[in-house]
């Protein structure tokens, strides 16, 4: 099992370039399913996700080719079945539903088991499909879905804003006949990106990015040449890895209209922010003050992947800050590992409490998740000493290549195993 090496204390300095966003990418992979023809997609970052969406392609009949960052598919695969080995390699796997069936008539695929984040119900998704006119069945963990008279452009509402079910319900509804209305739809900038994309196939799409989506189905989809946005939440660590290390850095690329958010926490913790024309530019050059009390929102609210990496860097701050987890049940596995490091942390339900301590020590942690291990390796770079981080498979699958990201920057992170 691979791990990471990180020795702690030195300040970061110099300029990272943000990834493409994993969030952006694999639904638009899923989309790249639909049209006639070829499709060139660009800035797709080289990440475990990723590849596990090409492998699903390919099983689903297109012919992909991976040339660095440029991914080109052939859309002209219309098989229906997902093996369960590829549904387990990744779990949002199942934004592959909508587009399958959209396109085939037919999906099969295995119920997405939970996660580290814990049970990743599928709900939203089910009963929106049911309601454009799928028959969905679940027969021994595998669910088989039909629409031999095609899908019907509907009204929903959903009750939650979730961000898969948004994606799904538009990748059928670019298939179905007449207009479908998403109301309380997702307003990630990810979101919004899809939508792009397939406006960019044909597709009549418009709303995204606002509370209601309406699509005008039936629409011929030709392959395009896309670039997918730049990862916020990447960008966003990077700036936590410099809050965290202390130093100077840029973060290229970073978009910081889709980081209000979260900057306005890096300026409550006394980092100094400036915007370039292609980035954002941060300074840390003393211990940070504790931010208050951050609650995780969806879109345009503090993002629920930047809890555990922003958590890693206030172990260090002035002071205490609460954390309130409002999207996910149990993303706080971090937190045992960060109390090894010497972090001061209670959590309790959607609650964490970190009371801010001088110093962290290396020590040998585990990641469980993608968003925590990537909060280890930032808590690290803040500590005293060697911390030997295991677990790197789950940050492979979000960051491309992170010791070479963070090593350029000026740490020491080496990958052994
Ligand atoms: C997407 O997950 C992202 N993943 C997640 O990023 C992100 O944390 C999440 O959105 C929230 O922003 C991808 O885009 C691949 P949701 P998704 O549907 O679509 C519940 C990362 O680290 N829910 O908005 O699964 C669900 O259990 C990953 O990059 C239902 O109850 O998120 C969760 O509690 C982690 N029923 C909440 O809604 C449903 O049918 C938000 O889920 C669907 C969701």
């Amino acid at each position: 099992m691979q791990r990471l090496v990180i020795d702690g204390g030195r300040r970061l300095s110099g300029e990272i370039i943000t990834q493409g966003a994993k969030n952006s990418a694999l639904p638009i992979l899923a989309a790249a399913f639909l049209p006639r023809g070829q499709t060139v997609i660009r800035n797709v970052p080289r990440i475990s996700d990723t590849y596990s969406a090409m492998r699903i392609l390919t099983s689903l009949g297109c012919r992909i080719r991976a040339e660095g960052n440029v991914v080109t598919v052939d859309g002209d695969g219309c098989l229906s079945e997902i093996s369960e080995q590829l549904m387990r390699e990744m779990r949002s796997s199942v934004i592959f539903l909508g587009a399958v069936l959209g396109k085939t008539g037919r999906c099969v695929l295995s119920y997405p088991g939970g996660c580290e984040l814990g049970p990743r119900p599928i709900d939203m998704h089910i009963s929106a499909l049911k309601k454009m006119g799928a028959v969905i069945t679940e027969e021994h963990g595998r669910l088989c879905c039909t629409a031999d008279n095609g899908l019907n452009g509907v009204s929903i509402a959903l009750p939650f804003p979730s961000v898969g079910a948004t994606e799904n319900i538009m990748l059928a509804a670019v298939c179905a006949r007449g207009e479908t209305v998403i109301k309380n739809c997702a307003r990630e900038p990810e979101i919004a990106d899809l939508a792009e994309f397939l406006r960019s196939c044909g597709a009549d799409i418009s709303g995204d990015g606002g509370g209601t989506i309406v699509i005008n189905g039936g629409k011929p989809l030709h392959g395009c040449e896309y670039t997918v946005m730049p990862d916020r939440i990447c960008a966003a660590t990077w700036l936590s890895a410099c809050a965290a290390a202390g130093g100077e850095l840029y973060v290229k690329n970073a978009l910081h209209r889709h980081l209000d958010s979260v900057l306005s926490v890096f300026e409550e913790m006394g980092c100094q922010l400036s915007f370039g024309n292609d980035g954002i530019y941060i300074r840390a050059n003393k211990r940070l003050k504790a931010p208050g009390t951050v609650r995780t929102m969806v879109y345009p609210g503090f993002p629920t992947d930047m809890q555990a990496v922003v958590m890693a860097a206030v172990c260090k701050a002035e002071g205490s800050t609460v954390f309130i987890e409002n999207i996910f049940e149990n993303r706080f596995k971090h937190v045992g590992e960060l109390r090894r490091m010497g972090a001061d942390i209670i959590a309790e339900g959607k609650v964490a409490v970190v009371n801010g301590v001088p110093t962290l020590y290396g020590a040998n942690v585990e990641a469980s998740d993608l968003r925590g291990g990537a909060a280890l390796a930032v808590a690290a770079l803040s500590a005293e000493g060697r911390t030997e981080l295991g677990g790197v498979k789950y940050i492979d699958r979000g960051y491309e290549n992170i010791e070479d990201v963070l090593s350029a920057a000026g740490a020491s992170v080496r990958r052994i195993g």
